[in-house]
């Protein structure tokens, strides 16, 4: 038996890279219990999952099924009450805050719903900030870089603009230009077409595509089966449980689009179809 569980010293915290023939990412019995007034919640109850290099993973389930929780694994936004992460050689599960924050900033690019940019910053500091923070490139390559990475986004002409003077698609790919900074191997986003229109989510769905391509691993929660449909791979989560995985195209079925989505009751359906910032 371990008197102490490993631990991955400060000096070993490196930019994650999968063994050959390994998967990046590997879960092993997460559990994940909340604590709450009315007693203990199971979000997640005892999840193994994989996940390779450069895969295109989406995240289905219904609102509640545990989806955020497990992507907080990963990116160490949440720990589990059991099991492991491991992520390359690093055991996630075991950072300290401040190893998992400098592990966070070389590793993985987090894109949310609402975007989450600085809102007193214009877009160009926002897409700095991380290559700051994480004291990667010198000022001057962090400026070239931060234009570059809008101009990926089709930015560029809206740099020096304030995250509330763009609209939404804007945002979002201001975040992703963001998440991209420090060139991390992994992006995880939850719901990042959540608060878009089509054209939107459309156009920051190719950017995962073209991301994917260049060999990054995305793992994005949606709420859109079209747009998950068009990952490679998707889980579905139910009650805290992977209840499938495998190829989209055979986890979804996309044969009548005029049903209801499989995984959103009516209510749901009808509360996204008039979603606004505050209720979606
Ligand atoms: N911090 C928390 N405290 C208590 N319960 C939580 C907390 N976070 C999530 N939950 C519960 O865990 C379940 C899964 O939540 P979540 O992972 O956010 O679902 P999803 O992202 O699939 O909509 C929900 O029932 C939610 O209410
Ligand atoms: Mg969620």
């Amino acid at each position: 038996m371990k008197l102490f569980r490993s631990r991955t010293p400060q000096s070993k915290i490196t930019v994650a890279k999968a063994a050959p023939g390994e998967p990046l990412i590997r879960m092993r019995d997460i559990v994940k219990i909340f604590k709450t007034d009315a007693g203990d919640f199971t979000a997640l109850k005892g999840i193994s999952i994989d996940f390779h290099e450069s895969q295109f993973v989406s995240v289905i389930g219904k609102s509640g099924s545990g989806k955020s929780t497990l992507v907080n694994m990963i990116t160490g936004i949440d720990r589990p009450t059991s099991g492991s992460v491991d992520i390359g050689d690093t055991s996630i599960s075991n950072l300290s805050e401040s190893e998992m924050a400098r592990w966070r900033g070389l590793n993985l690019g987090i894109v949310f719903q609402f975007y989450q940019l600085l809102p007193m910053l214009s877009l160009i500091e926002n897409v700095k900030l991380p290559m700051q923070l994480a004291e990667q490139y010198t000022p001057s390559e962090r400026d070239d870089r931060a234009m570059e990475l809008l101009t990926l986004v089709g930015l560029q002409d809206y740099a020096y603009k304030m995250p509330a003077n763009v609209s939404g698609g804007q945002q979002q790919s201001a975040a992703i230009a963001r998440a991209i900074a420090n060139d991390p191997p992994l992006i995880v986003a939850d719901e990042p077409t959540g608060n878009l229109d089509s054209r939107s989510a459309a156009m920051v769905f190719s950017l995962f595509d073209e991301l994917v391509n260049q060999g990054k691993t995305i793992i994005m929660v949606t709420h859109d089966r079209h747009l998950a449909a068009r990952a490679r791979r998707t889980v579905r989560i139910h009650d805290g449980l992977v209840v499938d995985d495998g190829p989209s195209h055979e986890v979804i079925d996309l044969s009548d689009s005029k049903q209801p989505q499989p995984d959103l009751d009516a209510e749901e359906t009808e509360l996204l179809e008039h979603a606004t910032p505050e209720t979606a």
